[in-house]
């Protein structure tokens, strides 16, 4: 039987990382784990307590609920949509964690050292048995640097701003939700958390040396899909 490998892709927030590598998972077979949606679920933890008003983070608090592993988070397949379903505490959370309050808010809470070690060692045990597709900002610099296959994917600031736009537009079910939205809000967004991911002390969104970069600023979905399903029977032919 063909070895199975670990694939870490990392890289800027809405540049699509996501869609290519649940679709390279589910073309090869392997498990994907989404570590955004980790973070991004942490966060709400730390909005539906208290623990985070507009005067900041309750630090303190918020490790005390690490600490006493008050925070799970579980993924669960959803055949009706094909992907996986981010849990926190046994409820779903997968539409919560992508609306605008949270992602206002995630990059200061993924800037903790507490934060970062528990939900790094969760994800490396999840990649144990390898036959895993994972994506983040850390995933090949942190979480696996052993990683027999690494992609750094990144497009410019407007045309990430421009999918984050749509994406929202066309999940808004009211005029009033599509009038919420404005695109310079989300730019402003994709530049503040590229600006915090990458300079954060403990592993900011960095390019592995040994990573492959992907630029898919003017590609389409299908020619992202080729061109990483090729990279992959390349490395693994190697393996
Ligand atoms: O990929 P995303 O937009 O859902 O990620 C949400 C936030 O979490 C983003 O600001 C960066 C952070 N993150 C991180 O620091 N490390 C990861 N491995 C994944 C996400």
């Amino acid at each position: 039987m063909e070895k199975k490998i670990i694939i870490a892709i990392d890289g800027h927030s809405s540049c699509g990382k996501s869609t290519m590598a649940k679709q390279l998972a589910k073309e090869i077979g392997y498990v994907y784990v989404d570590t955004g949606a980790m973070y991004r679920a942490v966060t709400l933890y730390a909005m539906q307590n208290g623990l985070y008003p507009d005067e900041g983070i309750k630090e303190e608090e918020l490790k005390t609920a690490v600490d006493s592993k008050k925070i799970q988070i579980s993924f669960k397949f959803n055949p009706t949509t094909g992907r996986p379903d981010t849990y926190l505490n046994g409820n779903k959370v997968e539409d919560e964690i992508r609306q605008m309050d949270v992602s206002n808010r995630v990059s200061p809470i993924a800037a903790l050292p507490f934060v970062r070690a528990l939900l790094t060692e969760q994800q490396q045990a999840m990649g144990k048995e390898k036959g895993i597709v994972m994506d983040g900002r850390d995933i090949g610099t942190a979480v696996f640097p052993q990683a027999e296959m690494k992609v750094f994917v990144t497009a410019s600031a407007k045309v990430r701003a421009q999918r984050r736009y749509d994406e929202l537009m066309g999940k808004a079910k009211t005029e009033e939700e599509k009038a919420a939205l404005h695109f310079d809000e989300i730019l402003k967004n994709v530049e503040e958390r590229d600006y915090i991911d990458s300079h954060r002390e403990v592993a900011p969104l960095r390019q592995a040396e040994d990573a492959i970069v992907l630029d898919n600023s003017d590609m389409t979905r299908e020619e992202q899909s080729a061109w990483l399903l090729e990279k992959f029977n390349e490395i693994v032919a190697k393996c």
